[in-house]
């Protein structure tokens, strides 16, 4: 099964098996049939956040659960979603029901049911901050589990499904509660002049936020990548202060008490790393957090480079990136 249609970085990949997969009775039947053979499974959405470094030996499912409903409470609109609904389109299907509260989030690639993996985030918002409910498919007992946005334990580029549910969960659907009073989230820098505006509406900041992504992230459909390629680190004050002494312009941002998140992009840019090239991969030149397969790059290639910036960015500052791209080689995920 060619791979290479199936994810946003487009280098040359191919597993043993690929399904698409459209209701719960055939995701069941599917990964209940690969489990019995014990062929080694992976779910993907829209294949925006993973790199394959090698030909996949499995069974891979390709999670197509749609549905969208929609009810509108006195102070909470509810939204249930299925995880294989196309994640822009549901933001701008709930804007076109004059339903505010996720512009913030718009143009993120992917679908749905991979949202609460990584807790998706940009411009001031989270999917934690507008998740109600995740109903996933527990492979081991091949019941449907549903948590609350609490038990997901979401933070920071994480939640329960990339720790103890690891590998043993495939989420079919969402729940969202949106606030029927909307409140518009303008913190972020290129959003703060939106403020002035007396009559803005979520289209608005939705704009404003398509307008911004694309002044700087590149388009998959031109340029592969799987958006920032590493988390930005949360470090200890004291390890900032530290290196703020050599590096007086170091940007951070207060994250829980005690701790300063470093925008990664920053780092790698200041590092001289913008254009940075291994054969056909390259550091972007918009935004130093993406590689880019420039047209026909190995997994080598953008691995390699990967491992350079990493090296490059401890040699300057002392701080370990990690990826936040999903690695994978023929098993299953790599540990980086
Ligand atoms: P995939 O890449 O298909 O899968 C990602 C991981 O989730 C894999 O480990 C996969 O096995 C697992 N998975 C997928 N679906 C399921 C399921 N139903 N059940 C269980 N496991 C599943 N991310 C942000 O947070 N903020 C951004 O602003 C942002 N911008 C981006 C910009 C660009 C240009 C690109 C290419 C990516 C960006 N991303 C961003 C990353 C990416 O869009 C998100 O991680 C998105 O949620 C991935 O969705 P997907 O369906 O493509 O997941
Ligand atoms: N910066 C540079 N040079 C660069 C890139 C960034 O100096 O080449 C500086 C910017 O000037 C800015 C700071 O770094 O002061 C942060 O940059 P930006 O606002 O572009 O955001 P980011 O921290 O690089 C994060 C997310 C993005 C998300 C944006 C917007 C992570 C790993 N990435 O990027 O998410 O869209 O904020 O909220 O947290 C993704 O996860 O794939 C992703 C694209």
């Amino acid at each position: 099964f060619d791979l290479q249609p199936w994810h946003t970085f487009a280098v040359p990949s191919h597993s043993d098996e690929g399904i698409v997969v459209t209701d719960l009775m055939q995701l069941r039947s599917s990964m209940r049939a690969a489990k019995d053979r014990e062929v080694p499974t992976l779910v993907l959405g829209g294949g925006s956040n993973v790199l394959f470094t090698e030909d996949f030996i499995g069974h891979v499912v390709f999670n197509r659960l749609m549905g969208r409903s929609l009810h509108r409470g006195e102070h909470e609109c509810l939204l249930h979603l299925g995880a294989g609904e196309n994640w822009d389109e549901v933001v701008q299907w709930s804007l076109a029901q004059g339903v505010g509260g996720l512009e913030n989030l718009a143009l993120i690639p992917g679908c749905v049911g991979a949202a609460p993996i990584q807790n998706i985030g940009a411009y001031g918002c989270e999917f934690a901050d507008v998740c109600l409910y995740v109903d996933y498919l527990d492979l081991e007992t091949m019941e449907v589990v549903r948590l609350d946005a609490k038990q997901c334990e979401f933070d920071y580029r994480t939640s329960i499904f990339k720790r103890e549910l690891a590998g043993r969960s495939v989420i079919i659907a969402v729940g969202l509660a949106l606030a029927t009073r909307w409140q518009p989230l303008l913190g972020y820098g290129p959003l703060k002049s939106l403020a002035q505006r007396s009559d803005l509406s979520p289209l608005d900041v939705y704009k404003a936020v398509v307008q911004i992504r694309q002044s700087k992230l590149p388009d998959p459909k031109q340029l592969g990548n799987a958006g920032s390629f590493f988390k930005n680190p949360v470090i200890s004050q004291e390890q900032f202060a530290q290196i703020q002494e050599m590096h007086p312009d170091l940007p951070g941002y207060p994250d829980r008490p005690g701790w300063i998140k470093v925008p990664a992009g920053w780092l790698i840019d200041q590092a001289g790393l913008k254009g940075c090239r291994r054969g056909k991969a390259a550091v972007h030149d918009d935004q130093a957090l993406v590689l880019v397969n420039t047209g026909g790059a190995t997994a080598e290639e953008i691995l390699s480079l990967a491992r350079h910036v990493v090296a490059e960015v401890e040699n300057h500052y002392g701080i370990t990136l990690d990826p936040e791209v999903r690695i994978y080689d023929k098993y299953g995920e790599l540990c980086w």
